[in-house]
């Protein structure tokens, strides 16, 4: 398994450019099983997580062809086999989002039950609970989910989700651009990654307003068709790359990215001391000599991303002061704490809070990556740390950092994978 080593202690300094954002590329390739005709996309990232859901649509029949660095062509006609098998589940819960597309499209799918995960329990019952609701006969066994939406297709409904959930929206908003009739979703994601995800079935040509509030309206239409679409860029891979020159003293221009959806995060760095200016397409960020420690409570956007709760915790164990941290979203996603605890943290854990006193300097050392979040925290830490930290199981971070210790290393790092 690959690790990481890293010599820290050298402030990030330089220019790069954004990837395509994971988290809507993932729902967006989804949507290519909703039209028998070709969808375009271009920035998508190279990412494990990105040729999994490759495979995984590949192998239910889409014809996939590679264009350049960053583009995929997709075409379902050839939709044939609508089964997400727990071989490739398991690897990836996104999967899930193959759910409402294919009962949509086909009238019928077969997608393994995820389970448990590193960051908690993290159930899918909102999206069977929206499906059924739309008409869709659903029942679990031997581990699997049985979906069918019956002669006459799915139908529109009126769905008030329990929780904010991103992708459970995607999936009711896929299922619901082919149904019959108006559905609306209440307590929808505003996150902008369901926005993209519109912007794309829109292109395709569904009827859907709303995306980005918390009430969605989409009037189903009797097909879509092919499309070319732009995935946005990656709100989360920017934030960690800005916490990475903030934590190092450093000073960093980032392109192909914007501060439009980042605004809690750039707010929380502004507390922290750094500089930030904000272009139309990129970020340039400089950070004082130390940071003030900055507390957090994370929630659904536009409120400050669980996403982005790891890396804070990692700049404030070298901040100057004391922070809170506290987790809503997921109840298991403090794993990182003990690893940065190995490089000399101070931080005690209370259920969902994290109480993180700065101290002077961290120690490199040994630590392991739980997942991936988690494991960006950690080379936040390994760059501040002195000395050299070797991070484990950093397959978790290429599930979702596009090329990061060739990144890393343009902006000055010294980091290399070791395999
Ligand atoms: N939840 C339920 N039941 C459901 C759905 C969700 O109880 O049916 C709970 C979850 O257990 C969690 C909360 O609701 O406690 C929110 O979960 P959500 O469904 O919003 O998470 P998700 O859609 O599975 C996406 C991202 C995550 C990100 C979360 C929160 C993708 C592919 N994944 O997950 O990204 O943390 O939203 O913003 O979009 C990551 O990129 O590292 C990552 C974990």
């Amino acid at each position: 398994m690959d690790k990481l080593l890293i010599q820290g202690g050298l402030p990030l300094s330089g220019e790069i450019a954004i990837s395509g954002a994971k988290n809507a590329a993932l729902p967006v390739l989804c949507a290519s099983l909703l039209a028998p005709e070709t969808l375009h996309l271009s920035n998508v990232p190279r990412l494990k997580d990105v040729s999994t859901m490759l495979r995984l649509i590949e192998q239910m029949g889409v014809a996939i062809t590679r264009e350049g660095v960053d583009g995929v062509l997709l075409n379902s006609l050839g939709l044939n086999n609508p089964l997400a098998p727990y071989d490739m589940v398991k690897t990836m819960r996104a999967s899930i989002l193959v759910l409402g597309p294919l009962l949509a499209r086909h009238g019928e799918a077969r997608v393994s039950l995820p389970g448990g995960c590193a960051i908690g329990a993290r159930p899918v019952e909102q999206h069977i609970k929206g499906l059924q609701a739309m008409g869709a006969r659903i029942h679990v066994e031997h581990g699997y989910i049985h979906a069918k939406s019956g002669a006459g297709g799915l139908r529109g409904a009126h769905i008030v989700t329990d929780m904010v959930t991103v992708t459970g929206t995607e999936n009711l908003m896929m299922a619901a651009v082919l149904a019959e009739g108006e559905t609306i979703i209440e307590n929808a994601a505003r996150e902008p990654e369901v926005v993209d995800l519109a912007n794309c079935l829109i292109s395709m040509g569904a009827r859907i307003s709303g995306a980005g509030s918390d009430k969605i309206r989409i009037h189903g239409v009797a097909r879509l068709h092919g499309a070319s679409h732009s995935i946005m860029a990656d709100r989360i891979e920017t934030g960690t790359y800005l916490c990475a020159a903030a934590a190092t003293g450093g000073s960093i221009r980032l392109t192909r990215t914007s501060a439009a959806c980042l605004d809690a995060v750039v707010d929380k760095l502004l507390d922290a001391g750094c500089d930030i200016t904000a272009e139309r397409s990129a970020i340039t960020l400089k950070a004082p000599r130390r940071l003030k420690a900055v507390s957090i409570r994370t929630s659904p956007y536009p409120a400050f991303p669980t996403d982005m709760q790891a890396q804070f915790m990692a700049i404030n164990c070298v901040a100057e002061g004391s922070a809170v941290i506290r987790e809503t979203i997921f109840e298991n996603r403090f794993m990182h704490a003990v690893e940065l605890i190995r490089l000399g943290a101070d931080i005690k854990i209370d259920a969902s809070n994290a109480m993180v006193t700065g101290v002077e300097r961290l120690e490199g050392a040994t630590v392991m990556a739980t997942d991936l979040r988690a494991s960006a925290s950690l080379v936040i830490a390994g760059l501040v740390a002195q000395g050299e930290t070797l991070i484990e199981r950093i397959y978790h971070l290429d599930r979702g950092y596009e090329r990061m210790e060739e990144k890393l290393g343009q902006l000055g790092a010294q980091v290399r994978r070791l395999r």
